[in-house]
Protein backbone atom coordinates (compact mmCIF):
# COMPACT_ATOMS: atom_id res chain seq x y z
CA UNK A 1 0.00 0.00 0.00
CA UNK A 2 2.93 2.36 0.64
CA UNK A 3 4.54 1.71 -2.41
CA UNK A 4 0.87 2.83 -4.24
CA UNK A 5 0.79 5.87 -2.84
CA UNK A 6 4.64 6.55 -3.60
CA UNK A 7 4.06 5.40 -7.45
CA UNK A 8 1.21 7.95 -7.54
CA UNK A 9 3.46 10.68 -6.21
CA UNK A 10 6.54 9.65 -8.49
CA UNK A 11 3.64 9.73 -11.39
CA UNK A 12 2.60 13.42 -10.24
CA UNK A 13 1.51 15.37 -13.07
CA UNK A 14 1.39 12.30 -15.47
CA UNK A 15 -2.20 11.39 -17.30
CA UNK A 16 -3.27 8.27 -17.14
CA UNK A 17 -5.83 7.45 -20.32
CA UNK A 18 -7.90 4.05 -20.16
CA UNK A 19 -11.89 3.23 -20.85
CA UNK A 20 -13.98 2.65 -18.15
CA UNK A 21 -17.32 1.02 -17.86
CA UNK A 22 -18.14 3.46 -14.94
CA UNK A 23 -18.82 7.38 -14.94
CA UNK A 24 -16.16 9.29 -13.57
CA UNK A 25 -19.06 10.75 -10.91
CA UNK A 26 -19.57 7.18 -9.84
CA UNK A 27 -15.92 6.61 -9.19
CA UNK A 28 -15.31 10.10 -7.37
CA UNK A 29 -18.89 11.44 -6.81
CA UNK A 30 -20.39 14.22 -8.48
CA UNK A 31 -20.26 18.38 -7.79
CA UNK A 32 -23.90 17.76 -6.33
CA UNK A 33 -23.13 15.89 -3.17
CA UNK A 34 -23.32 12.57 -4.41
CA UNK A 35 -20.73 10.14 -3.36
CA UNK A 36 -18.78 7.20 -4.88
CA UNK A 37 -20.59 3.92 -6.18
CA UNK A 38 -19.91 1.38 -3.33
CA UNK A 39 -18.21 -1.25 -5.08
CA UNK A 40 -14.68 -2.26 -5.30
CA UNK A 41 -12.62 -2.29 -7.79
CA UNK A 42 -14.01 0.09 -9.69
CA UNK A 43 -12.21 -0.17 -13.00
CA UNK A 44 -13.76 -3.24 -14.32
CA UNK A 45 -14.87 -3.17 -18.25
CA UNK A 46 -11.64 -3.43 -19.57
CA UNK A 47 -8.97 -5.73 -19.43
CA UNK A 48 -6.83 -3.48 -21.18
CA UNK A 49 -7.44 -0.46 -18.74
CA UNK A 50 -7.27 -2.67 -15.78
CA UNK A 51 -3.39 -3.89 -16.76
CA UNK A 52 -2.87 0.12 -17.40
CA UNK A 53 -4.05 1.24 -13.95
CA UNK A 54 -2.37 -2.01 -12.71
CA UNK A 55 0.92 -0.39 -13.84
CA UNK A 56 0.97 2.69 -11.59
CA UNK A 57 -0.02 0.79 -8.82
CA UNK A 58 2.07 -2.33 -7.09
CA UNK A 59 -0.34 -4.43 -5.28
CA UNK A 60 -2.59 -6.64 -7.22
CA UNK A 61 -5.47 -6.18 -4.45
CA UNK A 62 -5.68 -2.60 -4.86
CA UNK A 63 -6.16 0.25 -7.22
CA UNK A 64 -5.04 4.01 -6.55
CA UNK A 65 -7.66 6.35 -7.95
CA UNK A 66 -5.90 9.51 -8.48
CA UNK A 67 -8.40 12.52 -7.24
CA UNK A 68 -8.88 15.86 -7.87
CA UNK A 69 -9.40 18.91 -5.47
CA UNK A 70 -8.04 19.69 -2.39
CA UNK A 71 -8.46 18.38 0.88
CA UNK A 72 -10.62 19.95 2.80
CA UNK A 73 -9.70 21.74 5.87
CA UNK A 74 -12.14 20.25 8.02
CA UNK A 75 -11.81 16.57 6.67
CA UNK A 76 -12.34 14.25 9.47
CA UNK A 77 -9.45 11.29 9.36
CA UNK A 78 -12.93 9.14 8.70
CA UNK A 79 -11.26 7.37 5.05
CA UNK A 80 -14.54 7.61 3.40
CA UNK A 81 -15.87 11.19 4.38
CA UNK A 82 -12.65 12.37 3.51
CA UNK A 83 -12.40 10.89 0.39
CA UNK A 84 -15.93 11.81 -0.66
CA UNK A 85 -15.17 15.39 0.75
CA UNK A 86 -12.10 15.54 -1.48
CA UNK A 87 -14.59 14.95 -4.50
CA UNK A 88 -17.03 17.32 -3.83
CA UNK A 89 -15.86 19.54 -6.62
CA UNK A 90 -14.42 17.37 -9.44
CA UNK A 91 -12.42 19.69 -11.45
CA UNK A 92 -12.95 20.38 -14.93
CA UNK A 93 -9.54 18.64 -15.91
CA UNK A 94 -10.96 15.36 -14.60
CA UNK A 95 -12.97 13.92 -17.99
CA UNK A 96 -13.86 10.86 -18.92
CA UNK A 97 -11.65 8.55 -19.71
CA UNK A 98 -9.03 10.82 -18.94
CA UNK A 99 -7.61 11.00 -14.96
CA UNK A 100 -4.61 13.02 -13.43
CA UNK A 101 -2.42 11.92 -11.29
CA UNK A 102 -2.13 14.28 -8.30
CA UNK A 103 -0.22 13.71 -5.26
CA UNK A 104 -3.64 13.11 -3.37
CA UNK A 105 -4.71 9.57 -3.95
CA UNK A 106 -7.29 7.77 -2.59
CA UNK A 107 -6.50 4.03 -2.22
CA UNK A 108 -9.56 1.56 -2.76
CA UNK A 109 -9.06 -1.83 -1.63
CA UNK A 110 -11.58 -5.29 -1.05
CA UNK A 111 -11.67 -3.65 2.57
CA UNK A 112 -12.43 -0.12 1.94
CA UNK A 113 -11.62 3.10 0.93
CA UNK A 114 -8.70 5.22 2.68
CA UNK A 115 -6.45 7.85 2.42
CA UNK A 116 -2.69 6.94 2.95
CA UNK A 117 -0.23 9.98 4.47
CA UNK A 118 2.33 10.23 2.39
CA UNK A 119 5.47 10.90 4.36
CA UNK A 120 7.88 8.56 6.31
CA UNK A 121 5.37 5.81 5.35
CA UNK A 122 5.73 6.35 1.88
CA UNK A 123 9.34 5.87 1.66
CA UNK A 124 10.83 3.03 -0.51
CA UNK A 125 13.68 1.67 1.69
CA UNK A 126 11.83 2.67 5.03
CA UNK A 127 13.12 0.21 7.65
CA UNK A 128 15.91 -1.34 5.74
CA UNK A 129 19.50 -2.02 6.30
CA UNK A 130 21.67 -1.65 2.94
CA UNK A 131 25.24 -2.14 2.49
CA UNK A 132 26.92 -0.78 -0.47
CA UNK A 133 30.61 -1.35 -0.81
CA UNK A 134 32.43 1.19 -2.48
CA UNK A 135 29.96 3.63 -1.28
CA UNK A 136 32.66 6.50 -0.49
CA UNK A 137 32.54 8.04 -3.66
CA UNK A 138 30.95 8.46 -7.13
CA UNK A 139 28.54 5.61 -8.00
CA UNK A 140 28.48 3.97 -4.76
CA UNK A 141 27.85 7.73 -3.03
CA UNK A 142 24.55 7.88 -5.06
CA UNK A 143 23.44 4.57 -4.59
CA UNK A 144 23.71 4.98 -0.90
CA UNK A 145 22.16 8.91 -1.04
CA UNK A 146 19.16 7.86 -3.22
CA UNK A 147 18.84 4.85 -0.41
CA UNK A 148 19.10 7.09 2.09
CA UNK A 149 16.86 9.14 0.96
CA UNK A 150 14.21 5.87 0.38
CA UNK A 151 14.39 5.59 4.68
CA UNK A 152 17.16 2.54 4.43
CA UNK A 153 19.64 3.09 7.10
CA UNK A 154 23.69 1.94 5.72
CA UNK A 155 26.76 0.50 6.15
CA UNK A 156 29.50 1.81 3.63
CA UNK A 157 32.59 -0.73 3.74
CA UNK A 158 35.47 1.27 1.31
CA UNK A 159 39.22 0.49 1.27
CA UNK A 160 38.98 4.80 1.44
CA UNK A 161 37.95 4.97 5.17
CA UNK A 162 38.08 8.45 5.23
CA UNK A 163 35.77 9.02 1.91
CA UNK A 164 33.52 6.80 3.71
CA UNK A 165 33.54 8.66 6.57
CA UNK A 166 32.53 11.60 4.82
CA UNK A 167 29.44 9.79 2.71
CA UNK A 168 28.13 8.96 6.38
CA UNK A 169 28.34 12.60 7.58
CA UNK A 170 25.80 13.28 4.49
CA UNK A 171 23.62 10.32 5.56
CA UNK A 172 23.12 11.27 9.15
CA UNK A 173 22.09 15.03 8.00
CA UNK A 174 19.81 12.95 5.75
CA UNK A 175 18.25 11.39 9.47
CA UNK A 176 18.99 7.75 8.91
CA UNK A 177 21.73 5.48 10.67
CA UNK A 178 25.14 4.87 9.29
CA UNK A 179 28.37 2.89 10.08
CA UNK A 180 31.30 3.50 7.72
CA UNK A 181 34.43 1.32 7.68
CA UNK A 182 37.92 0.14 6.14
CA UNK A 183 36.99 -2.88 3.49
CA UNK A 184 39.47 -4.39 1.47
CA UNK A 185 36.28 -6.06 -0.84
CA UNK A 186 38.97 -8.58 -2.02
CA UNK A 187 39.84 -10.20 1.36
CA UNK A 188 37.96 -13.08 2.85
CA UNK A 189 38.81 -11.58 6.30
CA UNK A 190 38.06 -8.17 5.47
CA UNK A 191 34.33 -9.45 4.13
CA UNK A 192 33.41 -11.03 6.84
CA UNK A 193 34.23 -8.72 9.69
CA UNK A 194 32.34 -6.07 7.70
CA UNK A 195 28.95 -8.57 7.27
CA UNK A 196 29.36 -8.97 11.33
CA UNK A 197 30.12 -5.21 12.19
CA UNK A 198 27.09 -4.79 10.09
CA UNK A 199 24.61 -7.29 11.54
CA UNK A 200 26.25 -5.63 15.16
CA UNK A 201 25.40 -2.35 14.25
CA UNK A 202 21.88 -2.58 12.69
CA UNK A 203 20.51 -6.75 13.39
CA UNK A 204 20.47 -7.23 10.23
CA UNK A 205 21.04 -6.73 6.41
CA UNK A 206 18.17 -6.80 3.46
CA UNK A 207 20.34 -5.17 1.07
CA UNK A 208 23.53 -5.73 -0.45
CA UNK A 209 24.90 -3.60 -3.28
CA UNK A 210 28.40 -4.79 -4.63
CA UNK A 211 29.78 -1.63 -6.19
CA UNK A 212 33.39 -1.28 -5.41
CA UNK A 213 35.56 -1.67 -8.65
CA UNK A 214 37.74 -0.75 -10.67
CA UNK A 215 39.50 -0.05 -14.12
CA UNK A 216 41.85 -1.97 -15.61
CA UNK A 217 44.90 -0.61 -17.31
CA UNK A 218 43.43 -0.53 -21.15
CA UNK A 219 45.25 -2.97 -23.64
CA UNK A 220 45.37 -1.77 -27.41
CA UNK A 221 46.44 -4.22 -28.32
CA UNK A 222 45.37 -7.09 -25.52
CA UNK A 223 48.74 -8.17 -25.73
CA UNK A 224 49.93 -4.84 -23.57
CA UNK A 225 48.18 -5.94 -20.26
CA UNK A 226 49.89 -7.75 -17.79
CA UNK A 227 49.13 -10.80 -15.85
CA UNK A 228 48.60 -8.97 -12.45
CA UNK A 229 46.43 -6.32 -14.68
CA UNK A 230 44.23 -9.57 -15.09
CA UNK A 231 44.69 -10.64 -11.37
CA UNK A 232 43.68 -7.32 -10.30
CA UNK A 233 40.64 -6.75 -12.42
CA UNK A 234 39.71 -9.99 -11.57
CA UNK A 235 39.91 -9.72 -7.88
CA UNK A 236 38.44 -6.48 -7.25
CA UNK A 237 35.67 -6.53 -9.37
CA UNK A 238 34.18 -9.85 -9.55
CA UNK A 239 35.95 -12.66 -6.96
CA UNK A 240 34.74 -9.67 -4.21
CA UNK A 241 31.39 -10.14 -5.46
CA UNK A 242 31.68 -13.66 -4.88
CA UNK A 243 33.14 -13.00 -1.44
CA UNK A 244 30.92 -10.98 -0.38
CA UNK A 245 27.42 -12.77 -1.66
CA UNK A 246 28.87 -15.72 0.69
CA UNK A 247 29.49 -13.98 3.76
CA UNK A 248 25.38 -12.73 3.07
CA UNK A 249 23.66 -15.64 1.98
CA UNK A 250 23.32 -17.24 5.29
CA UNK A 251 21.89 -14.43 6.80
CA UNK A 252 19.02 -13.92 3.82
CA UNK A 253 18.15 -17.59 3.61
CA UNK A 254 17.56 -17.99 6.87
CA UNK A 255 15.22 -14.73 6.78
CA UNK A 256 13.87 -15.98 3.47
CA UNK A 257 14.55 -12.45 2.22
CA UNK A 258 17.06 -9.85 1.03
CA UNK A 259 18.18 -8.21 -2.20
CA UNK A 260 21.43 -8.27 -4.10
CA UNK A 261 22.61 -5.77 -6.79
CA UNK A 262 26.14 -5.94 -8.30
CA UNK A 263 27.26 -3.07 -10.15
CA UNK A 264 28.74 -4.02 -13.67
CA UNK A 265 29.26 -2.26 -16.63
CA UNK A 266 28.09 -2.03 -20.22
CA UNK A 267 31.97 -2.73 -21.14
CA UNK A 268 30.87 -6.87 -20.20
CA UNK A 269 28.38 -6.83 -22.67
CA UNK A 270 29.74 -4.27 -25.21
CA UNK A 271 33.01 -6.22 -25.51
CA UNK A 272 35.35 -3.57 -24.63
CA UNK A 273 38.45 -4.19 -26.68
CA UNK A 274 39.85 -0.62 -24.53
CA UNK A 275 39.85 -2.84 -20.91
CA UNK A 276 39.76 -6.83 -21.99
CA UNK A 277 40.44 -7.84 -18.22
CA UNK A 278 37.86 -5.12 -17.01
CA UNK A 279 35.26 -5.95 -19.61
CA UNK A 280 35.87 -9.94 -18.82
CA UNK A 281 35.66 -9.25 -15.66
CA UNK A 282 32.22 -7.41 -15.68
CA UNK A 283 30.72 -10.20 -18.14
CA UNK A 284 31.36 -12.58 -15.13
CA UNK A 285 29.53 -10.29 -12.88
CA UNK A 286 26.74 -10.67 -14.75
CA UNK A 287 27.27 -14.17 -14.89
CA UNK A 288 27.79 -14.93 -11.28
CA UNK A 289 24.59 -12.43 -10.62
CA UNK A 290 22.19 -15.23 -12.75
CA UNK A 291 24.10 -18.39 -11.09
CA UNK A 292 23.47 -16.91 -7.75
CA UNK A 293 19.40 -15.77 -8.67
CA UNK A 294 18.74 -19.24 -9.95
CA UNK A 295 19.80 -20.32 -6.36
CA UNK A 296 18.62 -18.16 -4.21
CA UNK A 297 15.38 -17.76 -5.71
CA UNK A 298 13.52 -20.50 -4.03
CA UNK A 299 14.49 -18.34 -0.81
CA UNK A 300 12.75 -15.25 -2.42
CA UNK A 301 15.93 -13.49 -2.48
CA UNK A 302 16.62 -11.47 -5.89
CA UNK A 303 19.77 -11.32 -7.66
CA UNK A 304 20.23 -8.41 -9.97
CA UNK A 305 22.88 -6.39 -11.69
CA UNK A 306 23.27 -2.59 -12.91
CA UNK A 307 25.32 -1.78 -15.90
CA UNK A 308 26.09 1.91 -15.82
CA UNK A 309 27.70 3.47 -19.63
CA UNK A 310 29.79 6.11 -19.45
CA UNK A 311 30.13 8.31 -15.88
CA UNK A 312 32.61 10.95 -15.06
CA UNK A 313 33.85 9.54 -11.73
CA UNK A 314 37.23 9.26 -10.07
CA UNK A 315 37.17 5.82 -12.41
CA UNK A 316 36.64 7.83 -15.56
CA UNK A 317 39.03 10.87 -14.93
CA UNK A 318 41.82 8.73 -14.27
CA UNK A 319 40.61 6.51 -17.36
CA UNK A 320 40.77 9.89 -19.31
CA UNK A 321 44.34 10.90 -18.40
CA UNK A 322 45.70 7.50 -19.11
CA UNK A 323 43.88 7.17 -22.28
CA UNK A 324 44.82 11.26 -23.32
CA UNK A 325 48.78 10.03 -22.64
CA UNK A 326 48.33 7.09 -24.43
CA UNK A 327 46.30 6.97 -27.03
CA UNK A 328 46.76 9.23 -30.44
CA UNK A 329 43.19 9.52 -30.99
CA UNK A 330 42.91 11.86 -27.80
CA UNK A 331 46.62 13.43 -28.40
CA UNK A 332 46.42 17.00 -27.02
CA UNK A 333 42.99 16.56 -25.21
CA UNK A 334 42.22 17.01 -21.79
CA UNK A 335 40.78 14.04 -19.79
CA UNK A 336 37.00 15.62 -19.54
CA UNK A 337 37.72 16.19 -23.51
CA UNK A 338 38.56 13.14 -23.62
CA UNK A 339 35.52 12.17 -22.08
CA UNK A 340 33.03 14.01 -23.26
CA UNK A 341 34.31 12.53 -26.69
CA UNK A 342 33.53 9.26 -25.47
CA UNK A 343 29.67 10.29 -24.46
CA UNK A 344 29.10 11.44 -27.92
CA UNK A 345 30.83 8.21 -29.64
CA UNK A 346 28.81 5.79 -27.65
CA UNK A 347 25.75 7.01 -26.12
CA UNK A 348 22.78 7.60 -28.23
CA UNK A 349 21.11 9.95 -26.16
CA UNK A 350 24.58 12.16 -26.01
CA UNK A 351 24.16 13.58 -22.85
CA UNK A 352 26.53 12.38 -19.64
CA UNK A 353 25.01 10.35 -16.94
CA UNK A 354 25.33 10.88 -13.12
CA UNK A 355 25.42 8.91 -10.27
CA UNK A 356 21.82 9.30 -9.05
CA UNK A 357 20.75 7.66 -11.98
CA UNK A 358 22.55 4.09 -10.99
CA UNK A 359 21.19 5.20 -7.47
CA UNK A 360 17.25 5.93 -8.62
CA UNK A 361 18.00 2.21 -10.80
CA UNK A 362 19.38 0.18 -7.29
CA UNK A 363 16.60 1.48 -5.16
CA UNK A 364 13.87 0.34 -7.92
CA UNK A 365 15.31 -3.10 -7.78
CA UNK A 366 15.81 -3.03 -3.70
CA UNK A 367 12.34 -1.91 -3.72
CA UNK A 368 8.80 -3.64 -3.13
CA UNK A 369 8.09 -3.04 -6.99
CA UNK A 370 11.49 -5.51 -7.85
CA UNK A 371 10.52 -8.48 -5.80
CA UNK A 372 9.67 -10.67 -9.06
CA UNK A 373 12.41 -9.29 -10.73
CA UNK A 374 15.63 -11.75 -10.25
CA UNK A 375 18.39 -12.50 -12.43
CA UNK A 376 18.62 -9.59 -14.83
CA UNK A 377 21.42 -6.94 -16.18
CA UNK A 378 19.57 -3.79 -16.33
CA UNK A 379 21.52 -1.38 -18.72
CA UNK A 380 20.92 2.35 -17.34
CA UNK A 381 23.70 3.65 -20.25
CA UNK A 382 21.17 6.32 -22.07
CA UNK A 383 21.25 3.60 -25.40
CA UNK A 384 24.85 1.93 -25.31
CA UNK A 385 23.86 -1.35 -25.20
CA UNK A 386 20.39 -2.72 -26.33
CA UNK A 387 19.49 -6.39 -26.22
N1 LIG B 1 32.29 5.36 -13.92
C1 LIG B 1 31.86 4.65 -14.91
O1 LIG B 1 31.77 5.14 -16.05
C2 LIG B 1 31.44 3.22 -14.69
C3 LIG B 1 30.81 2.56 -15.75
C4 LIG B 1 30.38 1.26 -15.58
C5 LIG B 1 30.58 0.62 -14.37
N2 LIG B 1 31.20 1.27 -13.34
C6 LIG B 1 31.37 0.52 -12.10
O2 LIG B 1 30.74 1.24 -11.05
C7 LIG B 1 31.38 0.94 -9.80
C8 LIG B 1 31.72 2.23 -9.11
O3 LIG B 1 32.65 2.94 -9.90
P1 LIG B 1 32.83 4.53 -9.85
O4 LIG B 1 32.73 5.01 -11.24
O5 LIG B 1 31.99 5.11 -8.83
O6 LIG B 1 34.35 4.58 -9.46
P2 LIG B 1 35.09 5.21 -8.18
O7 LIG B 1 36.51 4.93 -8.39
O8 LIG B 1 34.64 6.60 -7.98
O9 LIG B 1 34.52 4.34 -6.97
C9 LIG B 1 34.96 3.06 -6.67
C10 LIG B 1 34.86 2.87 -5.17
O10 LIG B 1 35.22 1.52 -4.87
C11 LIG B 1 36.18 1.56 -3.82
N3 LIG B 1 37.07 0.40 -3.91
C12 LIG B 1 37.95 0.13 -4.88
N4 LIG B 1 38.61 -1.02 -4.59
C13 LIG B 1 38.13 -1.45 -3.41
C14 LIG B 1 38.41 -2.57 -2.57
N5 LIG B 1 39.35 -3.47 -2.92
N6 LIG B 1 37.73 -2.73 -1.44
C15 LIG B 1 36.77 -1.81 -1.08
N7 LIG B 1 36.47 -0.74 -1.82
C16 LIG B 1 37.14 -0.56 -2.96
C17 LIG B 1 36.93 2.86 -4.01
O11 LIG B 1 37.63 3.27 -2.83
C18 LIG B 1 35.81 3.79 -4.41
O12 LIG B 1 35.17 4.36 -3.31
C19 LIG B 1 32.57 0.08 -10.14
O13 LIG B 1 32.25 -1.28 -9.94
C20 LIG B 1 32.81 0.34 -11.61
O14 LIG B 1 33.42 -0.72 -12.25
C21 LIG B 1 31.64 2.55 -13.48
Amino acid sequence: MHSSTSIAMRLRNSIAVGFMRTSPSEIVGNSRGKPPADHTPRFTASATWRRCALQFVSSDQEFAIPTTGRPSKTASLNPSVLSHERCAKPSRSLRPNQLRLLSGCVVMSASGTSIIDRREESMRLAGKVAVVTGGGSGIGRGIVLAMAREGADIAIPDIQVLNAEKVAGEVKTLGRKVVAMKTDVTSPADVKAMVDRTREAFGKVDILVNNAGMAAPPGMPFTNNTEEDWDRAFAVNTKSVFLTCKAIAPHFIERKAGRIINIASIAGPATSVTMPPYSVAKQGVITFTRIVAKELAQHRITVNAICPGVLWTDFWQKLAAHLAETNPAFKGMTPRQVFEKRVADLVPMKTEQHPEDIGAAAVFLASDEARYITGQALMVDGGCVMW
